[in-house]
Formats: C-alpha cells, structure tokens, sequence
C-alpha cells in the first residue's frame, strides 16, 4: 500500500478512547472514525474529540483499510468477522477472543484474505522489553508478578486472560519455545470468575515459569525477571525499566556499555558481575504498538505481533484456566 491507509475504530469506551487519540495523532494514516453500540457515547466523544461517529459497523467498514476492535473479549469473535469477512486488515485487542475455536477461525480467515491481522500484546512495546530485544539467547527460568488494584472493568474474563496473559505472551516471546506443561491454581474473591491465579509453565527448551496475576491487589506491581545461565534480567515493567546483572571475564570492559554500569569482583575467579541499567527509550506504548501495525500493513510485512501469536498465548492462558479449575474443584467440590 503506497498511500496512508484508512484507519477506522470499533469500540470507544476505557481503551478505545486511548486508540482514537493516538490515530488521531499518527500521521502515517488517516483517522476515519469509529463506531461504537452505546449511541449516547459516540455522540459525546464526536462532540469531544471531532471524529466521525459512524451510524453502524458497515458504515466504519467501507470508510477503512485498518480496523482496531477494542469492544469487550466477547464480542471480539463476532466483529472481528466482519471486519475480516469485508477484506479490511484487523488489528484486534487482547484476549484474541473467548475460545481457541473462534481465534482459529479468525487466523485461518486473515490468511486466506491476505488480511494482516494484529493482536494488542501491548508489553511487547515496553521500552524495557524492546531495550532488550534480540539479547535474550536461553532463559532457563522465569518468574513474573503482575498484580492490579480491583477495577469493575475486564471482569468478563478470568484474571489469566484479563491480566496473565501478557506474561504468557513475555515468556513465549523469550523463550521462543512451547509450553509442554502447566500446573496451575486459582482463587475466586469478588468477581464469579477466577481473581488471583499462579502457573507454572514448563517449556520444551527446558525453561520453566513461574507466574502469579492478581486482579484484587491493594497496589500495583508489574515484574518479570529472568534467568539465563551468565545473565539475569530484572524487568519493572511498570516503570519501564530493566536491571541487567552479567557473569564475564574480569578483562571485560563494561565501561563501553550504554546507560550506568558497575562491576563486583568476585576474589581469584577471573570473572566478575556486571550490573547494568541498559538506557530505555521513552515513548508511548499504545502509539507505537498502532504505529507498527500500520507500518506493517503500508510495507506489507509481518505484524510485530501476529494473530497466530495470540492464538498461542490464548490457548496457554485458557489451559491454565482449566487446570486451575480442576485444583479448585478438588480443594471446594461443586464450586
Ligand atoms: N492491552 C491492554 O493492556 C488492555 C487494557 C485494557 C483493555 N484491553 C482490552 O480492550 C478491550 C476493551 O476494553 P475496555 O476496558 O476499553 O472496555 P470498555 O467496556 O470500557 O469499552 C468497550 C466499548 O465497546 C463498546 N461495544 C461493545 N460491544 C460493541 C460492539 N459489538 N460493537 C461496537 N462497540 C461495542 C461499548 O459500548 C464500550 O464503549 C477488551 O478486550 C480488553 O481486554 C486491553
């Protein structure tokens, strides 16, 4: 595609109106406007923001190249269809859908269109994770917190593919690998689905992780650290920072590295720890990640996170859901 595609939005509510300010603002397309059910909505954000209120879905179809859903998880199936059954290019928030079946289907859709297809796995786009991006070689262990105060929204769906799926998406991301098996548990608090929920994922490099998501926290917490065998990275996903602590030769040179460094001897070893704080660039996260799917729709090249990777990440998140339901089970039968 040669010139700036269209750009339409599906969904204005908590993140829709985020999408829309930044479309608004990337100048590689045009913003042509969004549709959204609720109608007294759409009329107070054309009145704020200036952009078309599109009457009905077709209305926003056929006005657009681009469509960016950010309706609820269980609509995702039923608008995604349409936007990929009208040859438009989709870029879907996450979760990908409610079940494997639907988020196949729409994979097997956009491939057969020659429709790019996106997913919102937004933690990819945290400048601590792209700080470190093509350097993670072998992670051999993984542990991840990532813990929300409670909020009413996103409450259709349990915890792990409201929340733990972004760190499903980190693992398979840095480790390049499947999962082979999961253990898993779960306990349900304020909402009828799962609230807090810990799973240990055993990949087939041998790596394992360990993550805990919790919607009901009284303070936030987003972490991941991982441990690979001359290296361990601390990720404050939340602050967009990463701490680097490296295993090298006593010669070696960590003056040379960007961003503060300093290093711990370690007596006759010959080898000593470099403990480095990799400069992290500052940008906001949602423009990018929709600025990089509309350069890959323009270049015609692959998605910085494709539909098929969110499949996957959704299929990891729904067999830890059942695991964790089968421990419920045999802890509170009938529940
Ligand atoms: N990537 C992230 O970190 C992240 C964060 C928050 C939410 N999300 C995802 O974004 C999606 C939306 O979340 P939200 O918090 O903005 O929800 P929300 O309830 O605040 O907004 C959803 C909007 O979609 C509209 N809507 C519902 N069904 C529709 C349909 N069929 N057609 C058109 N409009 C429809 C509603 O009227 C509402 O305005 C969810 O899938 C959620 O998981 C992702």
């Amino acid at each position: 595609m040669s010139t700036k595609p269209n750009v339409g939005l599906v969904g204005v509510g908590h993140l829709g109106r985020i999408h829309l300010q930044k479309l608004q603002q990337i100048e590689t397309c045009n913003f042509v406007g969004f549709y959204d059910i609720d109608h007294e909505k759409s009329r107070q954000i054309n009145k704020d923001s200036g952009a078309y209120s599109a009457e009905s879905l077709q209305d926003i179809l056929e006005k657009s190249d681009i469509i960016s859903v950010v309706v609820p998880t269980h609509d995702h199936h039923k608008v995604g269809k349409e936007v990929l059954q009208s040859g438009k290019h989709l870029f879907m928030e996450k979760p990908l859908t409610e079940t494997a079946s639907q988020a196949e289907e729409l994979v097997k859709m956009a491939s057969e269109r020659g429709s790019k297809f996106g997913v919102g796995h937004i933690e990819r786009f945290n400048p601590a994770v792209q700080a470190m991006a093509g350097k993670i070689g072998n992670p051999m262990f993984i542990e991840a917190h990532r813990l929300n105060p409670f909020n009413p929204r996103g409450l259709d769906v349990a915890v792990i593919s409201e929340l733990m799926i972004h760190d499903i998406d980190l693992c398979l991301y840095f480790t390049q690998s499947e999962v082979t098996d999961i253990q898993a548990s779960a306990v349900q608090v304020l909402s009828d689905k799962m609230d807090i929920a810990n799973a240990r994922l055993t990949f087939e490099s041998g790596c394992v992780a360990n993550l805990t998501a919790s919607r009901i926290s009284p303070s936030g917490m987003r972490k991941i650290r991982l441990f690979q065998r001359d290296n361990y990275l601390s990720f404050d996903l939340k602050e967009k920072k990463v701490d680097s602590y490296s295993l090298v030769d006593n010669n070696f040179d960590d003056k040379a590295l960007k961003g503060f460094s300093t290093s711990f001897q370690y007596g006759e070893t010959g080898k000593k720890i470099v403990f480095h704080k990799p400069e992290c660039s500052v940008y906001d996260m949602i423009e990018e990640e929709l600025r990089r799917f509309i350069d890959a729709v323009i270049s015609d090249s692959k998605p910085p996170v494709t539909g098929e990777e969110g499949l996957a990440a959704l299929k990891v998140a729904l067999e830890i859901e059942r695991k964790a339901h089968e421990s419920l089970e045999k802890i509170n039968p009938g529940l």
